[in-house]
């Protein structure tokens, strides 16, 4: 769940690289995510590593695209460059900041279900090593704007192979019920037997200004087990084998995907890299000695996996208040929160209000998904008492961490970090109620340095036009 480099110090206080939190509260405010750049290095060149091992004898190596749509800025471009990752982008947005970043456009993909010209024709400007194509549509605007400007675009197509990831779990069907990608199923062009899968293929290959390079799919995110990457490895494979006997298309490159799980509170018990990573080239070796084809260039896209747990969020506490709860199932629900009392038995939960919430990390309201939060200010030896951790907006939904034990004598004032909170949570941060989306911080080998500021009050006000 935590970087590695964090730690308490003998005062009893959390540390980064040898940094006190209550140092970094002091010269960047709270609150503030605490990203470690040596984890997040670390773990770009462990996922890296696991990959490239795993498949150096079936096709040379992986590709690995950082997804940015994770968390984003020109620092952690910087990182993954220098790393010998590529980089995964999702909008003219993040194409710009992978350009201030100076990454060579040949490292660069871009994806998105409805890109617009103007993205198009930016992807082109970059000269990117792949546009993900995801409709036929979309494939006819590339082939179109690449040939007016008499330039061959790269694309990989974006297929759908039926099988969806769940967290923990993945389920096959037969239609892919999402605005992603091209169907595989064979009813899903108006032409008997051909789905869009195919017809975009052969659609592709007749475009001069289209270099089809090959196939691509993503099943879901914080994904455990590898059995849904393995399945879609084997219909896509199945897929490109028929294409190359039916149409003598050759598709030299596969990208399967993010989606890797990371924990985010004790109970979460993702398989390492390396275990996923030898699962999916078992499937692949296997399938493609039974296709009698030689295995394209295999490319993944984790996000997660990379940054999620490289970062915890500092937050300061405010408010205080506690009430009476009944007990775990007595009414049914996970954690007795009916709001009855009297029949059955109650104890107390401590609502630890602090100075952030569902602005910096709207997951537990988008997704119920669950964090853990510790005092990070100080030791205590106080006994543990059942806490909410909320935020400060008006919105009783507002939670941060829904259940954790916090020493009973946790007070205003008092620092309490969240650890997990690399991968879309300052991503997917808002203004609600006008509050400024906090900064994030890199420690490196014991000093930290802002690689996105905290806005200000004046940001806030900026783009109001004040008419
Ligand atoms: N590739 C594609 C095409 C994707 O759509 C995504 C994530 C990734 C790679 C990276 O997936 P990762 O390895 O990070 O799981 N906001 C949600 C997650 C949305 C994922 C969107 N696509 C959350 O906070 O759980």
């Amino acid at each position: 769940m935590w970087a590695s480099g964090v730690a308490r110090n003998d005062a009893g206080e959390l540390t980064l690289d040898g940094l006190a939190v209550s140092e970094l509260q002091r010269q960047f405010g709270t609150p503030l995510f605490v990203m470690s750049e040596n984890d997040f290095r670390a773990r770009a060149r462990a996922f890296s590593d696991a990959f490239n091992n795993a498949f150096a004898d079936i096709c040379g190596g992986v590709d690995v695209y950082y997804a940015g749509k994770s968390f984003l800025c020109t620092a952690v471009v910087r990182w993954v460059e220098e790393e010998g990752l590529r980089l995964d982008t999702a909008s003219g947005g993040e194409l710009a900041v992978a350009a201030r970043a100076g990454i060579p456009g040949s490292d660069v993909a871009l994806h998105g279900n409805n890109k617009s010209d103007g993205e198009i024709h930016r992807a082109l400007d970059m000269k990117l090593g792949r546009i993900v194509v995801d409709s036929i549509a979309e494939l006819e605007r590339v082939a179109r704007i690449a040939g007016n400007r008499g330039e061959t675009a790269k694309v990989m197509l974006r297929l759908t192979p039926g099988v969806h990831a769940h967290t923990h779990e993945f389920i096959a069907t037969a239609h892919e019920d999402q605005k992603f990608g091209l169907s595989m199923a064979g009813d899903s062009t108006e032409q008997a037997g051909l789905s869009a899968a195919e017809e975009a293929v052969a659609a592709a290959s007749g475009h001069p200004s289209i270099e089809l390079l090959g196939l691509h799919c993503h099943i879901g995110s914080q994904i455990f087990e590898p059995d849904g990457f393995a399945l879609a490895a084997e219909k896509l494979l199945d897929f490109l084998a028929a294409m190359q006997s039916k149409y003598s298309i050759v598709l030299p490159e596969l990208d399967l995907g993010g989606g890797y799980g990371i924990a985010y509170t004790p109970v979460d018990t993702p398989r390492p890299a390396a275990e996923i990573a030898q699962a999916m080239a078992a499937v692949v070796r296997t399938k493609c000695a039974e296709l009698g084809i030689s295995a394209p260039r295999i490319s993944i896209e984790p996000g997660r996996a990379i940054v999620g747990s490289t970062t915890f969020t500092l937050y300061e506490v405010g408010t205080l208040k506690t009430v009476r709860v009944d007990a775990p199932g007595a009414d049914g629900s996970k954690s007795g929160n009916s709001g009855e009392t009297g029949k059955n038995v109650t104890y107390p939960r401590r609502y630890v209000s602090v100075d952030g919430g569902m602005s910096d990390n709207p997951r537990p309201v988008l997704y119920d998904a669950d964090y853990s939060a510790i005092l990070a200010s100080r030791a205590s030896a106080a006994a543990p008492q059942l806490s909410r951790v909320v935020g400060k907006h008006c919105e009783s939904g507002d939670i941060v961490v829904r259940d954790v034990y916090l020493p009973e004598d946790v007070a205003a004032g008092d620092l309490l970090a969240v650890p997990g909170t690399g991968a879309y949570c300052w991503a997917l941060s808002s203004n609600y109620n006008y509050l400024a989306r906090p900064g994030v911080v890199a420690v490196r080998d014991g000093s930290a340095r802002l690689i996105v500021r905290g806005e200000t009050e004046e940001d806030l006000l900026n783009r109001d036009m004040g008419v």
